[in-house]
């Protein structure tokens, strides 16, 4: 593995998106996706947090050697998207997690689908990982089905892991591995 990619983390392009590393000059966009109620519903998220804690978080997460966090950018407008990061690391089993999540109005039209591509495609050729691994609710077949198109298959299910306005929702666990067949923009 290649911890130091982790480290440094450098500037991924696809056919359409621009993979820059996330900072404090992105607060703005963060900031907005954190308090939209579908993106809260869909990534589990009760926490309220502070602007002082969103603040410290982005401008931490830089120097950190084991996580890798992306905001993701429209190539021909430098447009803020969303943001996707890899999280987790076991590095003795070359092993990490993702989570993406796109701005309010952008999903639904590819972007998410080739910013993880092309994030896979760094995180098994250059950062040198076996597995890269998620969790999505059942109530999100979009992501599902996004998942899917970028090469991640279902494992399992674990029941009821969210209780989201008196309603149980099941989580589907999804991996890639670096042996897997799945699109590339490389
Ligand atoms: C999940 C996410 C990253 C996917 O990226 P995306 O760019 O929107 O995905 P795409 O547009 O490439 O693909 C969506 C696919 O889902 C399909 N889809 C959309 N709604 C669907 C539904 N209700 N049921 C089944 N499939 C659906 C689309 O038809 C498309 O598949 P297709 O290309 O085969 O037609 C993005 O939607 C997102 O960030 N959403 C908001 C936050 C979120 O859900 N984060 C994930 C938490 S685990």
């Amino acid at each position: 593995m290649q911890t130091d990619e982790l480290t440094a983390v450098r500037v991924l392009e696809g056919p359409r998106v621009r993979l820059v590393p996330l900072g404090p000059e992105h607060f703005d966009s963060v900031w907005e996706g954190l308090h939209d109620a579908e993106s809260m519903r869909l990534t589990g998220t009760r926490t309220r947090f502070t602007e002082a804690a969103v603040a410290a978080h982005l401008a931490r997460i830089g120097a950190a050697d084991d996580r890798a966090d992306w905001a993701i950018l429209d190539r021909s407008t430098g447009d803020y998207l969303g943001e996707i990061v890899l999280n987790e690391l076991d590095e003795d089993s070359a092993s990490m997690n993702t989570r993406i999540a796109l701005a309010p109005g952008f999903p639904g039209r590819g972007y998410g689908t080739e910013a993880m591509t092309v994030m896979l495609d760094h995180a098994f050729a250059e950062i040198g990982l076996h597995r890269v691994g998620l969790d999505v609710y059942a109530f999100n077949p979009r992501a599902l089905r996004s998942y899917e198109k970028a090469g991640f298959v279902v494992e399992g299910r674990q029941r009821d892991t969210l209780l989201w306005e008196g309603e149980w929702t099941d989580s589907i666990l999804m991996s890639v591995l670096a042996t897997d067949p799945r699109p590339t923009f490389r």
